[in-house]
């Protein structure tokens, strides 16, 4: 193994495959193929959730995370030209994060039965609306933003086309401001099969929600959404940055507040996309993250970029012939739980599940 490494010619092989030919594709924007995307960075100087030295339960929310050095004067100033602020904001309480408690279901029923219908009774969860606490949680931060010394206003918001998103930036931003918010497809939550990640139609949003714009070629129809598809983490991390390299395009210079109003699996594949340690965003929520769009790219892979209604369910994968236990855990359980506080629920759940 060792001398085979050391021939010159394999080295040779070596060094073209894994540092000149990434340098090539780096150099060239116009790419050849469309999920060559540019590579993302954040800050780990100005916020405690930022910094991986700083425990996630002693962050000092106060300001945020803000550190009590800056002000948030002071952190604008500091930013470099490619540097932009940006106010990641999971929605309140909705109805689908309720719902399986509410009718009483085993995690496998709400998993292989429930979650791909649209509700139960009174309660429905496709599309989820947010829920009167939702609407509470929402209430309260916005009046957390408002009375924050100095608070910068974003100079663009951004928000997901599900219901419980638009209805958070409503709650939260529109007595602030007379902007609006641009609806992007790429900031809605990892979706398929389950019908909390399907989203009504764009002539329901409009006669819904008519104070939003949309994105230039927003369909009209949930095109993404397949009842038997779900998109898994390498998916969605193509997404956000898609997501990001848009935003980035769009702002102008001196735009340097971002606001964007998402859901916890795709602020998942943002923290990770910009190379964030994760970081957990409970419902109505919201944390600022320093990103820079660096201008070096890379290939996000889309090799693996969906999963079916086997991985979704796990007693089917449990009869699949050959599947263990362990391949269940590590495969599908491992791309389908989207933060961390969901991660250690449901880690106990789905352990006892298929114990
Ligand atoms: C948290 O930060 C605020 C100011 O931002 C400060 O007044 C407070 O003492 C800090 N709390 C702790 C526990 O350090
Ligand atoms: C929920 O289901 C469990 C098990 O099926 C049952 O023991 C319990 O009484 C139910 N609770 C409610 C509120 O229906």
């Amino acid at each position: 193994m060792a001398s085979f490494a050391k021939s010159p010619v394999v080295l040779m092989l070596i060094c073209f495959y894994f540092y000149f030919l990434p340098a090539l594709v780096a150099q060239s924007p116009m790419s050849l193929e469309d999920n060559i995307l540019p590579i993302f960075s954040s800050s780990t100087q100005y916020f405690g959730q930022s910094d991986p030295e700083i425990p996630r339960n002693k962050v000092n929310k106060t300001n945020f995370g803000l550190h009590e050095e800056y002000t948030w004067d002071s952190l604008l100033d500091a930013l470099e030209p490619d540097e932009k602020l940006f106010f990641l904001q999971r929605h309140g309480e909705g109805w689908h994060n309720v719902a399986r408690r509410l009718i009483n279901a085993s995690y496998s029923d709400w998993q292989c039965h429930w979650s791909i219908e649209d509700g139960k009774g009174d309660i429905e969860w496709f599309d989820a609306e947010l829920t009167p606490r939702g609407h509470d949680q929402i209430a309260a931060l916005s009046t957390k933003i408002r009375t924050n010394d100095g608070f910068p206003m974003p100079d663009k918001f951004y928000v997901s086309p599900l219901r419980r998103t638009l209805q958070t930036w409503q709650g939260t931003w529109s007595k602030m401001t007379d902007d609006t918010a641009v609806i992007k497809e790429n900031a809605r939550e990892k979706f398929g099969i389950d019908t909390e990640s399907k989203r009504h139609s764009k002539s329901f949003i409009k006669k819904h929600f008519p104070d939003f714009e949309f994105e230039s070629d927003f369909s009209d129809d949930d095109t993404s959404w397949e009842n038997d598809k779900r998109e898994k983490a390498q998916h969605c991390r193509f997404r956000a940055a898609s997501l990001l390299e848009d935003i980035f395009e769009e702002a102008k210079d001196d735009e340097q507040v971002i606001s964007i109003v998402l859901h916890s699996g795709i602020i998942y594949c943002l923290l990770n996309v910009v190379q964030h340690r994760t970081f957990v965003v409970p419902t109505g929520g919201m944390i600022p993250v320093v990103i820079k769009m660096e201008d070096t790219y890379k290939k996000y892979p889309l090799n693996d970029a969906f999963s079916d209604f086997d991985s979704w369910c796990p007693a089917n994968l449990l009869t699949k012939v050959g599947a263990s236990k362990e391949e269940v855990l590590n495969d599908a359980y491992i791309d389908y739980f989207d933060s961390e506080e969901d991660h250690a629920e449901k880690k106990k759940l789905f352990e006892a599940f298929i114990s």
